[in-house]
């Protein structure tokens, strides 16, 4: 997809917002054909490199211009490798995985996660209690991170200035497209820290309950429909009826 003159831009998760409901997708799809404009594609999920380009595969989806995966800890654009390093530097600033390992150990009921990711810990966690036991200790803790709940089960452990909300904004930054007309999708907590950037944004029909509990704001869209569909109904409350600035 052709990169000048960037205008359009679809931030989007995947599991549950992008995709979750085929026939949507390729409706949404369909309709971006039609529009005048090129759009974007950049890809933000919680799922790591290959398990994202298994999805990519199934579901038949564009390959994104960019992809950031893993929470907001990796970034891959194949036309500059070096970005992924630039990023990576800034994260491991303040990145202690084994003092964050031990904290977590002597808390019950978090399972970790089999994941080959370097810049995060994820775990399954057992229950709300059990996650308010690790956030209160790693909170008593010096160590510097990041703790994001997602869908009453994904326990993710970041270093403190990464996740979505944070990989989005450098990479908008690093590309000089914070001025295209931008819109963000998510569907749940994982998901919280791009959708409240101050872009336009969308909380899919289908949300977690996490997302339910998000404060209004002009700038966030509760999309009735489901998914892909959300992400067209967004699209046209922003773009098309009447059109908005972002508030950045
Ligand atoms: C995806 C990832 C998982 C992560 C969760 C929440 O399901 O596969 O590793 O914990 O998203 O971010
Ligand atoms: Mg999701």
């Amino acid at each position: 997809m052709k990169r000048e003159n960037v205008t359009h831009l679809l931030a989007t998760d995947l599991d549950g917002t992008l995709v979750g409901e085929k026939e949507l997708t390729s409706l949404l799809f369909d309709y971006y054909k039609e529009r005048p404009y090129n759009v974007q594609l950049v890809y933000v999920t919680g799922r790591h490199y290959a398990s994202t380009m298994e999805l990519i595969k199934e579901e038949e989806l564009p390959m994104p211009s960019i992809l950031i995966s893993d929470v907001g800890t990796e970034m891959y654009d194949l036309n500059d490798p070096e970005l992924h390093e630039r990023w990576k530097k800034t994260l491991e600033e303040k990145w202690n995985p084994a003092d964050i390992s031990r904290i977590v150990q002597s808390c019950s009921g978090l399972t970790p996660q089999s994941i080959p990711s370097v810049h995060r810990l994820s775990y399954f966690a057992e229950s709300d209690e059990a996650v308010e036991e690790v956030k209160q200790k790693l909170s008593g803790s010096s160590v510097p991170h990041k703790l994001i709940f997602s869908s009453g089960r994904d326990v993710d452990i970041l270093p403190p200035n990464a996740g979505k909300g944070e990989a989005l904004s450098f990479l908008l930054r690093e590309k000089g497209w914070e001025k295209a007309n931008v819109l963000v999708a998510g569907d749940s907590g994982n998901d919280r820290d791009m959708i409240t950037l101050g872009y336009p944004a969308v909380v899919v029909g289908n949300c977690q309950k996490e997302l339910k509990q998000l404060p209004d704001h002009p700038m966030i869209f509760r999309a009735q429909k489901h998914c892909a569909g959300g992400i067209h109904e967004a699209w046209e409350h922003f773009f098309e009826k009447t059109p908005v600035k972002n508030s950045i």
